[in-house]
């Protein structure tokens, strides 16, 4: 049978309750589709803090080293507050992220058409449901460009630098091909090559690599266009490629088009196929430890690391359809209506394993 090894940070608040629901579907989905897990647990973030002083302790690092993949709750909490900024929960993530050199994060906005009415976005645009991938370049760009302050006859200023290298879009662009064979095979360049150098580069990368994948339907995109076209049209896209500071934004957008933090699950990914794989939302300090938790965001942060990592794309869709199914039954509180039954963190967990 074959086997995967991946290494499980729960971390702080309800990290440990979903990170077990998250579990649970993958066991079943093993079971189903024949692979099994090896997991390594480790801390990060306040646990970490707790127990060895620092967020992200070297034996974390060097489990993780030896993985394939990374499954992580979510770190933090008002206990951990008074630590001095440079020990506190949150650096371990900066410093997991940069130590694994994860230069790509993938966020998908998905409504499941069972959650349409939570949408602010109108029914009959939603349609059937929506699923948007954005790619988004984490390691370079005006984040880490030269930037300063300044004076100059009297004035004051400060300037930013978004600066990217051919090497640097090239990988993300190849990624992001990468990523689109693996749905519908749609890539739009998100970019603002009619005004900047940076981009007008980006499209030059990007019409070498489409060369490569002549399957790819290409297109490009200005992102002012595009922060509109999210709420006029969304079903428009399905995989988008896009600097940092514009995957930034429009990922952030794109996340408020589906209606609860609890459902959006997130990957980001090294060269190769290692990936770090978490819900997007925190540690939700003020549900920990009650059952109310949706583990919904982190089963399907699972199902993304079977289908990018892994390449088991057939048990990442049915972990997918099981959720889709489940929310026609069940909801925890977070997106819970009349004519559901209201169950807890646990019980949402076990219908989607008993589901798939
Ligand atoms: P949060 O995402 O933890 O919570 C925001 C609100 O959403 C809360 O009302 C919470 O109860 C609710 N919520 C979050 N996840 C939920 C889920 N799965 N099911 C149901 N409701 C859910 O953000 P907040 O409150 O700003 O931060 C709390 C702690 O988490 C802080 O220490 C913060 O630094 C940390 N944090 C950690 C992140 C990570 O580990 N990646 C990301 C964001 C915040
Ligand atoms: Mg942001």
């Amino acid at each position: 049978m074959k086997e995967y090894n991946i290494t499980v940070l729960k971390g702080d608040g309800i990290g440990p309750e979903i990170v077990d629901e998250a579990i649970k579907v993958l066991n079943r989905a093993g079971e189903k589709f024949g692979f099994k897990f090896n997991y390594n647990y480790q801390l990060l973030g306040g646990c970490a803090i707790d127990a060895t002083g620092v967020p992200y302790p070297q034996e974390t690092a060097d489990a993780c080293k030896a993985s394939q993949a990374v499954l992580l709750g979510a770190v933090g909490g008002p206990k951990w507050d008074d630590q001095p900024g440079s020990n506190r929960p949150e650096k371990g993530l900066l410093a997991i992220r940069e130590d694994l050199g994860l230069f790509a994060n993938l966020r998908p906005a998905k409504i499941f058409a069972p959650l349409k009415s939570a949408s602010p976005i109108k029914e009959e645009i939603i349609g059937d449901g929506l699923d948007i991938l954005i790619v988004r370049e984490l390691t370079g760009g005006i984040y880490f460009g030269d930037r300063g302050t300044y004076e100059e006859n009297g004035v004051v200023g400060a300037y930013d630098t978004e600066r990217y290298t051919y090497p640097e879009i090239k990988r993300i662009v190849k990624a992001g091909f990468e990523y689109a064979m693996k749905r519908e095979k749609r890539l739009t360049c998100v970019d603002k090559a009619n005004v900047l150098d940076s981009s007008r580069l980006w499209r030059k990368v990007m019409e070498e690599t489409a060369v490569d994948y002549p399957e790819v339907e290409v297109s490009y995109m200005y992102v002012d266009n595009c922060a509109m076209q999210l709420v006029r049209n969304p079903n428009q896209f399905d995989t988008i490629v896009t600097s940092n500071i514009f995957g930034d934004i429009l990922s952030d957008e794109a996340s408020m088009i589906s209606g609860s933090i609890g459902m959006l699950a997130s990957a980001s990914l090294a060269e190769g196929t290692f990936g770090l794989y978490e819900p997007i939302h925190g540690s939700a300090p003020d549900i920990a430890g009650q059952g109310k938790a949706n583990p919904l965001a982190t089963i399907l942060s699972g199902a993304m690391m079977l289908r990018y990592t892994f390449g088991e794309a057939e048990a990442a869709d049915a972990i997918e359809k099981a959720v889709d199914t489940a929310l026609t039954l069940v909801r925890t509180p977070d997106i819970f209506e009349d004519g559901f039954a209201h169950v807890t963190t646990s019980q949402m967990g076990d219908k989607v394993a008993e589901l798939l």
